[in-house]
């Protein structure tokens, strides 16, 4: 029997264009596609006639299969000779559970391969022209959680910008420990919401506001929060 293998893929940040020539070329070969909402929908066109294709779920809360099932689902189909596609938003490795993936495939000496994915962490500024460095002025960035499973307290190292995934539900807490660890209220910032697709969205303000701003402006997940000077570039 031919031997199975999984493609645990990065689809980039939402505009479906952004993921690689060879994350694109696996997914048109793949037997059987597993799919996050995060990953572009327009991806899916590319399924082979035939090829199952299962939304694995995970948003902020809803989980239509558990991660034990899309574990064993992969590895199942994989057995069974099928060629499988494991589609997530952004990098498959980037604040995501990709690794607990790739280490139960490991476990069950199944083959698999990682094709990175450009995150939403990088993406989101870039999408509205804000950078991440610039020589000689930003030298160090530092991409975080908003939001720990663990309970452990948040990060706000001392770095030049600060970029947080999923902050929206906790912005509150974040704001008091980026306050805390010594940046003043009038440090600028940003949310970018659904990053690089048609519906994409800025709200600036500074420490001192932005909680007020994201509430006035509803802002929703998927958005990542910016923290430093350098949001002052972009459109
Ligand atoms: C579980 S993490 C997955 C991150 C993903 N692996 C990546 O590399 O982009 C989900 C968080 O990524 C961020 N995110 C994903 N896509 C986004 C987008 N298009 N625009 C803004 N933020 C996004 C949000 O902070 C969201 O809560």
């Amino acid at each position: 029997m031919r031997k199975g293998k999984v493609y645990i893929i990065g689809a980039g940040p939402g505009d479906w264009e952004l993921i690689s020539v060879k994350g694109l070329e696996r997914l048109k070969e793949a037997d059987a596609i597993v799919y996050d909402f995060l990953a572009s929908k327009d991806l899916l066109a590319f399924a082979k006639k035939g090829a199952r294709v299962i939304c694995a779920g995970k948003a902020d809360g809803l989980h239509i299969l558990e991660q034990g099932q899309i574990n064993k689902l992969l590895y199942e189909e994989a057995k069974r000779g099928k060629t499988v596609a494991r589609l997530k938003g952004g990098d498959p490795f980037v604040f995501s559970r990709g690794i607990e993936e790739a280490l139960y495939l490991k476990k069950k000496k199944v083959d698999f391969e990682v094709i990175p994915g450009i995150t939403s962490a990088f993406a989101s500024a870039e999408s509205f022209g804000i950078p991440l460095t610039r020589r000689g002025k930003f030298s160090s960035v530092a991409v975080l959680t908003g939001r720990k499973s663990s309970g452990k307290s948040l990060d706000a190292p001392d770095c030049d910008t600060l970029v947080y995934l999923m902050a929206v539900g906790n912005i509150k807490k974040v704001v008091e420990k980026i306050l805390a660890s010594g940046r003043p209220e009038s440090t600028p910032c940003v949310f970018i919401e659904r990053a690089t697709t048609k519906d994409k969205r800025i709200v600036r303000g500074n420490l001192g506001n932005i909680e007020r701003r994201a509430q006035k402006y509803s802002v929703r997940a998927p958005a990542v929060f910016i923290v430093g000077k350098i949001v002052n570039y972009g459109k």
